[in-house]
């Protein structure tokens, strides 16, 4: 039977092949790797790439102060006057009490096509809102969590949930950054949101020396057969390219 999902394309050169012609649309991808990996850079390309096709794109940079990124990519030599209003970068770059309230107006504000949140981690560490969880109610803490005890990474998971489920109310397609630790045991920190996403894509770089060795692989990939083998690529002055062919 035809595949009859349709696909978001990263249009990052070479890559869509190894996941049957893109991410599926509606879907939210996982973007793990300890730090220097690629994912903000693998995220950003895929939206460039999607609002020069006239998608609505929105990226919320949680993580590089302001103008960082837009340096990045213009250092890419991605021209952003070609994107124009289709991509929207949101810069924070201090952790704050609000970010959650933040973070679920920026998603709401418009019908978005795409959405980069850059990085979950700098949600579930902001710092505690002291009536956060007093707001839900405790019919929306036992549908959410086991309400024991509402330590740090509780709070942390229930944000995050309140993020992902905000993201598919929305029906945008999503890529989110998560930061690995490296040598740390299972895929996020979080250890909720590799559950709540459909796609995980890891990024790794082993790098001794002067030979950088980048690779990417797929984990999870709902509705599709993916690439399960390690897919070398490069990070070039032009951003990224597969080292490999499908
Ligand atoms: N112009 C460039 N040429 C080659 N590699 C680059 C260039 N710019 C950035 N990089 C590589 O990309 C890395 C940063 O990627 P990034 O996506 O920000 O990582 P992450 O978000 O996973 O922490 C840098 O550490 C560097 O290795
Ligand atoms: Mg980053």
């Amino acid at each position: 039977m035809a595949d009859e999902i349709e696909r978001i394309q990263t249009g990052i050169r070479g890559f869509d092949s190894f996941v049957e012609g893109g991410f599926p649309k509606g879907s939210i991808t996982l973007v793990v790797g300890t730090p220097g990996t690629g994912k903000s850079i693998f995220v950003a390309e895929t939206l460039f790439n999607n609002a020069l096709k006239g998608k609505k794109c929105l990226y919320l940079n949680l993580e590089q102060g302001e103008g960082k990124l837009e340096k990045q990519i213009r250092q890419f030599g991605w021209d952003l006057e070609k994107a124009g209003k289709n991509l929207r970068i949101v810069s924070v770059d201090f952790p704050n009490p609000g970010m959650v309230e933040f973070v679920l107006e920026e998603v709401q504000r418009l019908d978005y096509d795409m959405i980069a949140i850059d990085s979950l981690d700098s949600i579930s560490s902001s710092p505690l809102e002291t009536d956060e969880v007093g707001k839900m109610g405790m019919d929306r803490i036992a549908e959410t969590v086991i309400p024991t005890l509402f330590d740090a990474q509780t709070v942390g998971r229930l944000k995050l949930k309140k993020i992902f489920a905000a993201i598919s109310r929305s029906r945008a397609t999503a890529f989110l950054t998560t930061e690995r630790i490296e040598g740390a045991q299972g895929i996020t920190r979080d250890t909720i949101s590799e559950f709540l996403c459909d796609n995980i894509l890891v990024l790794y770089y082993m790098g001794v020396g002067s030979s950088q060795y980048r690779t990417a692989q797929i984990i999870k990939m709902r509705l599709s057969n993916h690439e399960k083998e390690f897919i070398p690529f490069e990070i070039t002055k032009k951003g990224i390219e597969i080292r490999a062919e499908k």
